[in-house]
């Protein structure tokens, strides 16, 4: 048995108001406004990065709370390099910091397995490199939750790395379908996002995890990150449940779909 069985299942009280047999199994943060967050208070942008790790923390308080057994956050996007150097320094480090090392036994005794998601390129600072493995390594066994990190992380590099991978192992094109690329994504056992949630009132998808999203709700707010808590990630989840998903197909509204209709 792993640490994470061990330990308490959902919190009731977060359930007020959510059906917990339609708990999304997926969920996505795009975690944005940090920058705006720190200069509203006078303050440099690096503070708003500082600041967003007492959210990042709570989510997953919350996300462990309701039961969501994948959870995955936007930490650090392939475009993210285009920004200052110092502001990439310390983009590098708050991640590096914080999850993959002051609070990675806090995660780990709490059953979450850690993952990160993106390219390995050179660009990654080896100590950052290292880190990361010793965290996931640390937490591989843990089933609780699935926390993974998408870090120096771009769509269409994913998309692009497992077409190169499908060359690479000679694969006919007649066999290249949706299941052989979704084999080549960096964690194929990861689950479509069900609900994406991005902060800032920023409404797009700056290139996170193109693939997986294709049929997943999005919900934008305007709260900037370093606000967000778990109660906005609950709110979100309620607002996920009142939606109709239907895949293509009829919703719920269109009456059965056992063929009775004429
Ligand atoms: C999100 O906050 C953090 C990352 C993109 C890494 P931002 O730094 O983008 O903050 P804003 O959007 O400039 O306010
Ligand atoms: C998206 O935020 C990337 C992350 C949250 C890591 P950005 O702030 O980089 O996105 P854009 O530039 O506003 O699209
Ligand atoms: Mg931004």
């Amino acid at each position: 048995m792993s640490e994470g069985d061990t330990l308490a299942a959902v919190d009731p009280a977060a359930l007020d108001g959510i059906d917990p047999n339609r708990i999304p199994v997926h969920v996505g943060c795009v975690m944005d406004g940090n920058g705006r967050w720190a200069t509203k208070r006078g303050l440099p942008r690096n503070e708003g990065h500082r600041a967003g790790e007492e959210a990042l923390f709570d989510v997953v308080e919350g996300a462990l709370a309701l039961g969501i057994p994948w959870l995955t956050v936007y930490a650090f996007s392939t475009e993210n390099w285009r920004r200052p150097p110092d502001e990439v320094r310390f983009l590098l480090n708050v991640i590096s910091d914080s999850v993959l090392m002051r609070r990675r036994q806090e995660l780990h005794e709490r059953g979450v397995r850690i993952r990160i998601a993106g390219r390995r390129d050179w660009r990654v600072p080896k100590r950052v490199l290292r880190r990361m493995d010793d965290a996931c390594e640390l937490t591989k066994d843990n089933r609780r939750m699935t926390f993974t990190i998408a870090f120096n992380y771009g769509g269409r590099a994913e998309i692009v790395d497992a077409v190169r991978a499908l060359v690479r192992e000679r694969v006919a094109p007649n066999k290249i379908d949706e299941r052989a690329i979704r084999r080549h994504l960096y964690w194929p056992d990861m689950p479509d996002l069900d609900l994406v949630v991005r902060t800032s009132g920023e409404y797009r998808i700056s290139n996170f995890l193109l693939w997986e999203l294709a049929y997943s709700e999005l919900i934008f707010t305007d709260t900037l990150w370093p606000d967000f808590r778990r109660d906005n990630l609950y709110a979100a989840v309620r607002e996920y449940q009142r939606r109709d998903r239907r895949f293509g197909a009829l919703g719920e509204q269109d009456g059965d779909q056992d063929g009775e209709r004429d």
